[in-house]
């Protein structure tokens, strides 16, 4: 891969050592482009005449996201972010009082709060499928909870925002397909670092956000919807005029494709540059984005281990762009504001970002990095050297 190239075309590389590609990405110059144009051709000539001029480029962003994903342009809905993707599908859900929704130890916190939400307004019923002892939801348990208490929905986040864990969401698919139960996939932390196939994970629905590893632009997200879903008429409990057409006094009709799960407003010029990043992220290649991010972590883990009073989270085995870590020594909140002075960007993460894995792991706060395949093991080893003088 030429790094050099893609640094090249990332201003953000000059400027900083951006080890906070699971926060926000940095862009590239092809999507950056593609953003101003847009609100510039905007500002010159109107906001809804910008819309009319750009059909073609929109039907594109749609082409490009279907296709990162596997998935015809018909199933895409573009979003705000992931979460209302993910709230779009679960409010499509005709949920009623003690239904189970199924999920994992390691589902995002937000995904995790509205399902209390759910427990709390509607009397739905929440359950954890246990991990396997080395980490990742035990597929054959989740089998078993399937079998005996019949969830309404299965939801896996494919990637936790916590720890770097890949989930077998081939597996849990499989599952959920032979039982015939819907299955909600988050690929928020996945998208633009492993290779997505809905037809491979077998999901009804799969929620992503543009920021992340994809590199697109912040406030734009998208939900993939199954053609079974849309054959059944699922439709988000608040669909407005863009996912239906009012009809008559007393009645409305639905539109055929996943724009049901849209909303009206749109913040184009962010749709358009997800469209860029989606194209973007299929030239450089998602495998051999995979690779690369896999050296780069497992180059991360290793010199983290020999940090004094580091404690690296999570195990070896499947590595992708996400490494906790825990220090005896620093108070990881602070820790990120100091390096941010100093040109590298980090985060850190709370016990309220994974209550039930961090409770297990005994974490009270944790450093968080998150390589990408534009970053060197230069400015890891710049980012390591900091850690382990603090
Ligand atoms: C795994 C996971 N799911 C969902 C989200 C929410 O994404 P968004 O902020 O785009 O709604 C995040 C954000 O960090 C995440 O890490």
């Amino acid at each position: 891969m030429d790094v050099e190239h893609y640094r090249a075309e990332t201003p953000g590389c000059q400027n900083r050592i951006h080890l906070n590609n699971a926060g926000a990405a940095l862009m590239p110059k092809a999507v950056v482009s593609t953003i101003i144009d847009h609100i510039k051709l905007e500002s010159e000539i109107g906001g809804y005449e910008a819309h009319a001029a750009i059909s073609e480029s929109v039907a594109s962003a749609y082409q490009s996201v279907a296709s990162l994903i596997g998935a015809g342009v018909d199933n895409i809905a573009f979003t705000e972010n992931a979460t209302s993707a993910f709230t779009q599908a679960l409010s499509a859900i005709p949920f009623s009082a003690g239904d189970l929704i199924l999920t994992t130890r390691n589902d995002y916190a937000s995904n995790q709060i509205q399902f209390l939400s759910l427990e709390a307004r509607l009397g739905l019923r929440v359950a954890h499928v246990p991990d396997q002892e080395q980490g990742g939801v035990d597929v054959a348990a989740l089998e078993k909870m399937m079998d005996e208490h019949r969830p309404k929905l299965v939801c896996v986040t494919h990637v936790p925002t916590n720890s770097g864990l890949l989930q077998d969401v081939n597996a849990v698919g499989a599952a959920c397909r032979s039982r015939d139960t819907i299955f909600l996939v988050d690929a928020c932390q996945s998208l633009g670092q492993l290779p997505l196939a809905v037809n491979d994970i077998q999901c009804d629905f799969l929620s992503a956000t543009a920021r992340k590893f994809l590199r697109g632009p912040r406030g734009s997200g998208f939900l993939y919807v199954a053609d079974r879903i849309l054959e059944q008429a699922y439709e988000p409990l608040f669909i407005d005029m863009r996912g239906a057409s009012w009809t008559a006094a007393d009645r409305y009709q639905s539109v055929r494709s996943a724009k049901r799960f849209e909303n009206w407003e749109f913040a184009w010029a962010q749709l358009l540059g997800t469209g860029a990043a989606a194209r973007y992220a299929s030239e450089v290649g998602v495998d051999r984005i995979r690779c690369r991010v896999r050296e780069l972590v497992s180059y991360l883990r290793d010199g983290l281990r020999t940090v004094k009073g580091a404690r690296v989270l999570g195990n070896d085995d499947e590595l992708c762009g996400i490494v906790t870590v825990e220090f005896s020594k620093l108070d990881p909140q602070q820790f990120v504001l100091e390096l941010r002075e100093r040109g590298i960007n980090l985060s850190a993460q709370g016990r309220e970002y994974a209550v039930l894995d961090y409770d297990t792991k005994k974490v009270s706060a944790a450093l968080r990095i998150s390589p990408h395949y534009y970053n060197t093991k230069a400015e890891i080893d710049t980012a390591i050297a900091a850690i382990d003088s603090a």
